[in-house]
């Protein structure tokens, strides 16, 4: 079967889902995203990515074509019309095509572009998840608003690249010797005092949805967090390393740049973390 895209008011086969060469999400990457979590045919924490949605595109003064609440609706349907039981949905809205190619936003009213797609991934049962996956470190090239869940990926696409030709799951992130986030995922360590240690949001990193609730949900538990920004050397010393992303829930971390961390393999707190985030997808999703 043909996937089904959703395209600008339109629900169409995924062979047959285009928009322009003009579109500025292609020429200049003036668009936002969005990337949430399908877990048995429903939106997994879907307000908080609706949420950093609308703070995305108001950081860029880009105007959403659909209410939020329309949003998620078309969402809903996409994901009914593609019979998604687990995956996860892409949204993608751009500052639209303009035939002038003018780096300034276009005059008049050019309408932005939206579109989605839905990818199937069991993510529950991956086995990257089980096994743990190795990181590299790469240092950190991308621009000064990583906070906007921008479509300018390419520092990123480069380090994932890096990390896959190296047979490793996920790249980390260095800047001024501190680790920002993964490629496409926020990263965590559990200290030898048992202390869960994340980057605390800013400008430096995108707040992860997945990152917020396993805080919160860490903290409920009475775990201790600490949200500072930590080394490689912390990370290679520490009892436990693990990533957070709306693909992947929670996964751990078992070596970086090929040494182990902890005892090379996934630990106890990376997999409790994992249950607990599942539990709560499952009891929360839409
Ligand atoms: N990436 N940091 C970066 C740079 C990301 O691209 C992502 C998500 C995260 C984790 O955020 P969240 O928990 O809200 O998914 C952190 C998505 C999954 C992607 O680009 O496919």
């Amino acid at each position: 079967m043909d996937p089904i895209a959703y395209v600008n008011g339109s629900f169409v086969p995924l062979s047959e889902a285009k928009i322009s060469i003009l579109d500025r999400g292609f020429l200049f990457a003036d668009g936002i995203y969005e990337v949430a979590a399908v877990l048995d045919g429903k939106l997994v924490d879907s307000a908080s990515h609706l949420a950093r949605l609308e703070r995305s595109v108001g950081e860029i003064q880009l105007a959403l074509p659909e209410s939020i609440a329309r949003i998620e609706e078309l969402q809903k349907e996409l994901i009914a019309r593609n019979q998604l039981d687990n995956g996860m949905v892409y949204l993608q809205v751009t500052r639209g095509a303009d035939k002038s190619r003018d780096f300034a936003f276009p005059k008049g009213d050019v309408p932005s572009t939206l579109v989605m797609f839905v990818t199937a991934k069991d993510i529950v049962n991956a086995l990257s998840a089980k096994a743990g996956i190795g990181v590299i470190t790469v240092p950190d090239i991308r621009w000064e608003r990583r906070d906007i869940k921008s479509v300018a990926l390419l520092a990123q696409v480069l380090a994932k690249q890096a990390a896959a030709a190296a047979g490793a799951g996920e790249a980390w992130m260095i800047e001024d010797g501190y680790v920002t986030e993964g490629g496409s995922s926020s990263a965590f360590i559990l200290t030898k005092d048992d202390v869960i240690v994340t980057r605390p949001n800013s400008n430096a990193i995108l707040p992860g949805c997945t990152r917020k609730a396993v805080v919160a949900l860490a903290e409920e538990r009475q775990l201790k967090v600490e949200e500072r920004l930590f080394t490689v050397a912390e990370a290679l010393a520490a009892k436990e390393a693990f990533i957070t992303s709306a693909s992947s829930f929670v996964q751990p971390v078992i070596s970086i740049d090929g040494k182990p961390v902890g005892e090379g393999r996934p630990g106890p707190m990376a997999m409790r973390l994992r249950e607990i985030y599942i539990e709560f997808a499952r009891a929360t999703a839409v």
